[in-house]
């Protein structure tokens, strides 16, 4: 987190009206079916980008993050794919890896990237407006955000040309870090750690070699794809309880009053679930990268805007529009903010995605 700090530092606090409605882009929007064999599937995505520039920004992204006794922990899993990484993680992997003309072990590499370096920044919203209705916003802010917003791409998982959930994910992974199952619930990743990107990334696949625990990205889709989870209850059950590789906030929204949650996990458990809780006056938690109950560094700026912005909107006007206004404000969108995704469980065809540049 200390390499986000000079970026807070350096941006002198402006007060002016937020440009939320010059324009924004929107991020592509493919779908995939899953009825297809896993190494097929991504085809119909990634057919949208060029094989060449894919693999030399890959390249350019990840050399510098790679050591030697990383590879050779990924060699390990690249070697036993499939024990490792579970159905259908590994043969979608093999199939993209295939499609970029890459070995798999970079393959596997480029996916759990995210999951091993997540010290970017984010911020989450979950809110319940005046009606009941729960409406869920996110920035995603990471390094490389000029290739990362290259790479972003809302994906409809579909099914007998029927969408089972959505998600905003970047070319070439398979898991997901911001999702939506229509009519059930919608979730978002925040990253929460305090180690070196290095550190994490060594701890990160030791554990999965030696503990066989489950990726957050792949913790996420799991939680959108599984039938046992296909309620906001039983997935947050799922997203609390199921043990992972590292420690993180689930930011979690569901279809009426009460459904929405900031979960803060370790890597076994989640070690405290915030909930809306309208009797106390909470109708919307606002998670960055610090534990609700502890003061946020006095660099960071977003936690304390955001909930200023919120509360000045009130419960009575909060929608998407007015949360895209939030995550417009300056410091909570960011030099590192790639996109911002706005979402509803129960107003499905609202979900979008959209490409950031805030100075
Ligand atoms: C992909 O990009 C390379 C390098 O910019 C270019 O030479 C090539 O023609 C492109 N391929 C396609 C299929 O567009
Ligand atoms: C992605 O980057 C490549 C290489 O710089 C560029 O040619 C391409 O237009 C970019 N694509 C998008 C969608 O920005
Ligand atoms: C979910 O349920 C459907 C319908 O009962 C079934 O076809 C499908 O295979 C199940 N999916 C999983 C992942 O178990």
């Amino acid at each position: 987190m200390w390499r986000l700090s000079f970026i807070f530092l350096a941006i002198p606090l402006v007060l002016g009206s937020p440009t939320w409605n010059e324009g924004l882009t929107k991020a592509p929007r493919y779908s995939m079916n899953i009825d297809l064999p896993e190494e097929e599937r991504w085809e119909s995505v990634l057919q949208h980008w060029n094989v060449s520039e894919y693999r030399e920004m890959a390249r350019a992204v990840f050399d510098s993050f790679v050591n030697k006794e990383t590879m050779q922990l990924l060699e390990i899993i690249a070697g036993s794919l499939d024990y490792y990484l579970p159905s259908p993680y590994a043969g979608e992997i093999r199939g993209i890896a295939k499609f970029f003309q890459m070995d798999v072990g970079e393959m596997v590499l480029y996916n759990l990237f995210y999951d091993i370096t997540l010290s970017g920044g984010c911020t989450s919203i979950v809110a319940q407006d005046s009606k009941g209705n729960i409406w869920h916003a996110r920035n995603w802010d990471y390094y490389f955000p000029a290739t990362l917003r290259n790479w972003t791409v809302v994906v409809d998982f579909q099914s007998h040309g029927k969408t089972l959930y959505t998600a905003t994910s970047f070319i070439g992974q398979v898991g997901v870090f911001t999702g939506q199952r229509p009519n059930a619930f919608t979730v978002s990743l925040n990253e929460r750690d305090e180690g070196t990107i290095l550190d994490d990334m060594i701890q990160i696949l030791k554990a999965l070699i030696s503990d066989k625990t489950v990726f957050t990205s792949f913790q996420i889709r799991d939680a959108l794809s599984r039938n046992d989870t296909a309620t906001f209850d039983s997935a947050l059950q799922r997203l609390a309880y199921h043990p992972e590789t590292a420690p993180n906030y689930y930011i979690i929204g569901g279809v009426k009053s009460t459904e929405g949650a900031v979960i803060t996990r370790a890597r076994l458990t989640a070690v405290d679930v915030w909930r809306l809780d309208l009797s106390s006056g909470r109708w919307f938690v606002l998670e960055t990268n610090y534990d609700h109950w502890k003061s946020p560094p006095k660099w960071d700026y977003r936690r304390s805007h955001g909930n200023k912005a919120m509360n000045a909107i009130g419960q009575d006007a909060i929608d998407l529009e007015a949360m895209l206004k939030v995550l417009s404000l300056p410091l909570v969108c960011n030099p590192m903010t790639v996109y911002t995704t706005l979402m509803s469980a129960a107003h499905p065809s609202s979900y979008a995605t959209f490409f950031r540049h805030c100075d």
